[in-house]
């Protein structure tokens, strides 16, 4: 996992957590608007992929189990895991983009909705991406996979001072590409290739001579809100357009996309699909239901998009209607670590990565509240605008000190807490009725993570191999971890 260097490490923040009535007069456990909603709470989990789906994207028990467990610690918000929007294979990945997949979702729902007394709302992250495939064997690449053109023998002529390879047939040239040294392959392959060779192939929204990329601002809107009619009909509060990471929207959004079809370049035309999308869902959904959107306050790769970015995109959302906005950092393909022969590229493995999901190996800055810099930014430049829309901050927030203080000094409007409700679903309880000291707390050292890397059942290593033998625990395909955490007892006499 990346860190920086010299790394420095932090210990976990030392904290007190509320009494009950300190708690009761916080602004985490205050209400706050969010379009036509109410929330109890300012407490929000993000969305966290748990890879507990069937291989064809279909809700199962277990996906149910985790999402009841953290609706036992009654957020203000659940948001349901990045699920695909279109009718196409993802792996144990929720999908939406069918009506076969309503009435899973729609138990998702009433799971939630019974687990935390109707007091947690729930929303679902929807997502578009491209394709993405695993790096090759190299042999494989130059004898199947490379399309061989009159520029590559062009680059075999001047790299080798053969003059015969026009002439040549195809087999003789790939058999030659296929031993030739690093230096000679990058002399003949374009940069494209090369990272097809090196990294596996990768689609870009700027790849527009392919017709279903250079189609995607005609075919997005419908599809996203033909995703979000679904998530109304299933019974959820509310869905979050997952406008961040390494997927289309936020590449539409991104500095790098260079489109000229007027979806691309100026900061107007790479919002313009994200706002596209936004009016179709909205139209879809209609005025009285929660559409929001996560977007990345700072790209963190060469060439993307900072901060001014992210007060533009945040501040025309905001004028566009959107419920809320959440705030993410990094999360990006362009950093990523070289996968091995076999695996497909992850987005979350090189810094931009490092600063989605910060770890306790970090630098100067910390890893805790890493992100509020930014969301206190973009906060400010949409509520000089005029807008009021409500902003989540996420991002190494630990504790209800480092939440409530957030709050107060007005930086963000709802705390986030993906990997810290992992540790603890509920710990928002905990905290709420005056008994934070028994909140188990994340070490933020990301072994969850590695396990999303993976496409492993994710589980936290605070929990997942203790009381193996409780009756009707679920356990991970391999029999070794438990795949939810113990439950939590609240006794009847809370202290005060
Ligand atoms: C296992 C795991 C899966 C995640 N899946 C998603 C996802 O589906 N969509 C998303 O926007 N963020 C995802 N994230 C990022 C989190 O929502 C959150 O932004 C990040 O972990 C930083 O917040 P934290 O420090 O409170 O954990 C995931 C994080 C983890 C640890
Ligand atoms: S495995 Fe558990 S303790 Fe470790 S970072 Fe993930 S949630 Fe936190």
């Amino acid at each position: 996992m990346w860190h920086p260097e010299p790394a420095i490490r932090y210990d976990i923040p030392a904290t007190r957590w509320p009494t009950r009535d300190e708690a009761a007069r916080s602004l985490f456990f205050s209400p706050i608007q969010i379009g036509p909603l109410t929330l109890n709470q300012r407490t929000w989990v993000p969305a966290m992929v748990p890879w507990r789906a069937t291989d064809d994207g279909f809700v199962t028990p277990d996906n149910l189990g985790w999402y009841r467990r953290f609706a036992e610690g009654r957020p203000g918000v659940l948001v349901v895991e990045a699920t695909g929007v279109r009718d196409v294979p993802s792996g144990p990945l929720l999908r939406i983009g069918h009506d076969r997949f309503v009435p899973g979702l729609r138990e998702l729902a009433e799971t939630v909705r019974r687990a935390s007394d109707g007091e947690t709302k729930l929303f679902i992250q929807i997502i578009d991406f491209l394709s993405v495939r695993r790096r090759p064997d190299p042999l494989k690449f130059f004898a199947r996979f490379l399309k061989l053109e009159p520029r590559h023998r062009h680059a075999l002529v001047a790299a080798t001072s053969d003059e015969g390879w026009p002439e040549r047939d195809e087999a003789s040239v790939r058999e030659f590409l296929a031993a030739a040294s690093n230096e000679l392959i990058e002399g003949v392959l374009d940069e494209r290739e090369l990272e097809a060779l090196r990294r596996g192939y990768r689609e870009r929204v700027t790849d527009v001579e392919l017709a279903h990329v250079r189609e995607l601002p005609e075919v997005l809107p419908g599809i996203f809100a033909d995703a979000a009619g679904r998530a109304r009909e299933a019974g959820f509060d509310g869905v979050e357009l997952h406008y961040a990471h390494a997927y289309t929207m936020a590449s539409f959004l991104s500095a790098l996309n260079h489109r000229t079809d007027g979806y691309g370049g100026t900061r107007e035309g790479r919002a313009r699909l994200p706002l596209e999308v936004f009016q179709a869902v909205r139209e879809r959904v209609g005025a009285d239901y929660v559409v929001g959107a996560r977007f990345l306050g700072d790209e963190v790769i060469a060439g993307g998009n900072r901060l001014e970015d992210a007060i533009f995109f945040g501040t025309e959302f905001a004028r566009a209607g959107f419920d809320f906005l959440s705030i993410s950092k990094g999360g990006k393909f362009e950093d990523a670590k070289q996968p091995k022969v076999g695996q497909a590229v992850y987005p979350y493995t090189g810094q931009s990565g490092y600063e989605c999901m910060p770890t306790v190996l970090s630098d100067e800055r910390g890893p805790f509240g890493r992100n509020v810099p930014l969301v206190r930014e973009i906060k400010r430049a949409v509520n000089e605008a005029g807008y009021q829309t409500p902003i989540v901050a996420a991002g190494g927030i630990a504790t209800f000190e480092q939440a409530e203080a957030i709050l107060q000094r007005g930086e963000a409007d709802i705390i986030g807490a993906a990997r810290q409700s992992l540790a603890d679903p509920d710990w928002f309880r905990k905290a709420q009725l005056g008994r934070g000291e028994e909140v188990r707390r994340c070490t933020y050292t990301n072994y969850c993570e590695g396990l999303d890397q993976t496409h492993k059942q994710v589980t936290c290593k605070l929990w997942d191999r203790v009381q193996l033998d409780e009756p009707d625990v679920p356990l991970s395909d391999d029999g070794r971890r438990r795949l939810l955490p113990p439950g939590w007892r609240e006794l009847s006499q809370p202290k005060a």
